[in-house]
């Protein structure tokens, strides 16, 4: 139930729907404190176009008709990556699901964030779950972007724990890290949920066999789309057990007090290393001495969660 009086918050969404990208929306769609205003696609887990057509598969289960535009096909400064499976060919789980009812609006991801954020100044709170590639474009083209957003949500990067796709890099800065490192250095407030803490944000066997037991539509919907993304996780584990990266971050935005630690650190994404291409670092140092100043530009980043609260936050969203 939402308080009467309590202020919504209102989300634009920038997505690569990927399976736990579809679970950060059905989290943001059943939110009582929350509206989501419109949805982005951008080249990630699967082209936009592709995961525009998994936002509104996901919309359909949700009964819900969020405009959904599609974004950047290609990041800012480099090639597109070779196509991963992590969530399936088609990045949904291969399930076989029904061609979506509604179709992209036909704006560009782009030209709608600007929009939106021209209509509605300082009342936007935008979340990343994908490369951050719409988002550094916007920032390209107008330097007035970050005065008028309230607060950007960010899933990527490693802090201290290791990378995902090359020993220091997380896959949503690794695949576009000049656009990372355009969103960071921007003057606005932005909170970077990293693996350090979304590797412990984990649907175990309990859930999973509740989601499977129900009958709920959203509870079916994930267990369609779940197999190939928990089989992988579930092996690298050693036990059924899967990671929920861009859910984690939604919750965040949601409910802030969710995150029991949080550093506020400089942060800057490597673009030009030979082997640490799209490293998120973080200065770490202990603030002693001469040449040891306050952070001047930091990000928001939780180091330790509420996972158990987080998962039954999710748990509720996927059971209404
Ligand atoms: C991120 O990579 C993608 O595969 C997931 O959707 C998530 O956004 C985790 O590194
Ligand atoms: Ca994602």
């Amino acid at each position: 139930m939402t308080t009467p009086g309590a202020e919504r918050k209102l989300i634009l969404m920038d997505v690569d729907t990927g399976v736990d990208d579809a679970l950060a929306i059905m989290l943001a769609h059943r939110a009582p404190n929350a509206q989501v205003v419109a949805i982005g696609t951008v080249t990630g887990n699967v082209s936009s176009a592709q995961a525009a057509t998994n936002t509104l598969k996901t919309l359909d289960a949700l009964g819900a008709d969020t405009p959904v535009a599609v974004g950047a096909a290609r990041a800012i400064a480099r090639e597109p990556l070779p196509p991963g499976n992590v969530h399936g060919a088609d990045g949904l789980g291969d399930a076989n699901l029904p061609a979506p009812g509604h179709a992209p609006t036909g704006e560009h991801a782009v030209d709608q964030l600007l929009r939106l954020v021209h209509e509605r100044p300082g009342e936007l709170s935008l979340f990343a779950s994908g490369p951050l590639t719409n988002l550094g474009l916007a920032l390209q083209r107008d330097p007035e972007l970050p005065r008028l957003v309230k607060e950007v949500m960010v899933m990527g990067g490693a802090i201290i724990a290791a990378g995902n796709v090359t020993p220091t890099a997380e896959f949503n800065i690794y695949c576009d890290p000049e656009a990372a490192d355009l969103v960071f250095a921007a003057d606005w407030p932005v909170t970077l949920v990293a693996l350090d803490v979304t590797m412990r944000a984990l649907l175990r066997s309990e859930q999973l066999a509740t989601l499977r037991a129900s009958e709920r539509p959203l509870a079916r919907f994930t267990m369609r789309i779940l197999p190939p993304y928990l089989a992988l996780y579930s092996q690298r584990f050693g036990s059924e057990a899967v990671t929920m990266h861009d859910p984690l971050a939604m919750g965040l935005l949601l409910d802030p007090s969710l995150a029991l630690e949080r550093a506020r650190l400089d942060t800057r994404v490597e673009t030009a290393g030979e082997l640490t291409t799209g490293m998120t670092v973080a200065d770490r140092r202990p603030l002693i001495g001469p040449g040891y100043d306050q952070p001047t530009h930091p990000l928001d980043i939780p180091l330790e969660v509420d996972a158990p609260r987080f998962i039954a936050m999710l748990m509720d969203a996927l059971l209404s």
